[in-house]
């Protein structure tokens, strides 16, 4: 089995990892035409890279790792490419689910389920979701038909159709009716592809994160570049508003 390089290994302090990991897969569609492919070849070779992701997770001890999969914006692309990446999630998930599930992750989903998800892909996470709700080695949140406004959005209106007095709604209230309610703040966020943005992706659950960019394109991410980003990550000061002596 690939591991990841002891020389990047041995900088890393493993008792102070962060909890969790979210990746913006960004730049399948221009690994792909660089190479004159379509742009589908691109993401069909992300795939190899979120089973890097999930390795170097594994490896690392991260508990939670969230990726983008398809995001509240990614219907206004090409419905060919659409269409693909609809299939293509799916696809993933029939073929894939008990590999994740030898390896002890424990998939979770987040995302608004709403009319343009087709409910074979419903029934498809469900299902990837009970063979694997007692694995705690990792928790591997997909954000499909995902986006962080809709979130908060959709956290007001449970707390609104629960009739929950104005005057009583805080932080801690809201973020209980947030898509996945044990979902920790995420510590560091990755994004590929030398965008520096958050696309509207965990706009809640990133408010303190560390973000960290590579100009490397989702289909080259390796578990050695998770681990640079963790290495990284513990080189960083964090102080969450406040001052360090
Ligand atoms: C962004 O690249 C990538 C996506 C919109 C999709 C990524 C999805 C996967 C790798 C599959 C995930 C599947 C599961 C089940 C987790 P882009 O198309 O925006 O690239 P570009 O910026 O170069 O155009």
């Amino acid at each position: 089995m690939v591991s990841i390089d002891p020389s990047v290994l041995a900088g890393i302090d493993l008792s102070q990892m962060p909890a969790h990991v979210a990746c913006v897969m960004d730049g399948n569609g221009r690994w792909a035409q660089q190479r004159g492919l379509p742009r589908i070849e691109g993401h069909k070779m992300g795939e190899h890279a979120l089973f890097e992701a999930v390795h170097g997770a594994l490896e690392l001890g991260i508990d939670w790792l969230t990726v983008y999969a398809f995001s509240t914006e990614n219907w206004k692309r090409p419905p060919d490419e659409v269409k693909f990446l609809i299939n293509f999630n799916d696809d993933i998930l029939l073929r894939r689910q008990h590999e994740l599930h030898e390896l002890g992750v424990q998939m979770r989903f987040v995302g608004r389920r709403d009319w343009r998800v087709p409910k074979r892909l419903i029934r498809r996470m469900d299902e990837a979701s009970a063979l694997t709700r007692n694995n705690s080695r990792l928790v591997l949140t997909i954000a499909f038909n995902y986006g962080g406004r809709a979130e908060i959005v959709d956290a007001c209106k449970s707390l609104m159709a629960q009739g929950i007095d104005p005057s009583k709604v805080d932080e801690k209230m809201l973020a209980k009716h947030l898509y996945d309610p044990q979902m920790p703040d995420v510590d560091l966020m990755i994004r590929t592809s030398g965008e520096f943005r958050t696309s509207n992706f965990l706009l809640w659950e990133l408010a303190y994160s560390e973000m960290w960019f590579t100009d490397v394109l989702w289909p080259d991410f390796t578990r050695e570049h998770m681990a640079q980003a963790i290495y990284d990550f513990q080189n960083r000061t964090r102080r969450y508003g406040g001052v360090h002596a």
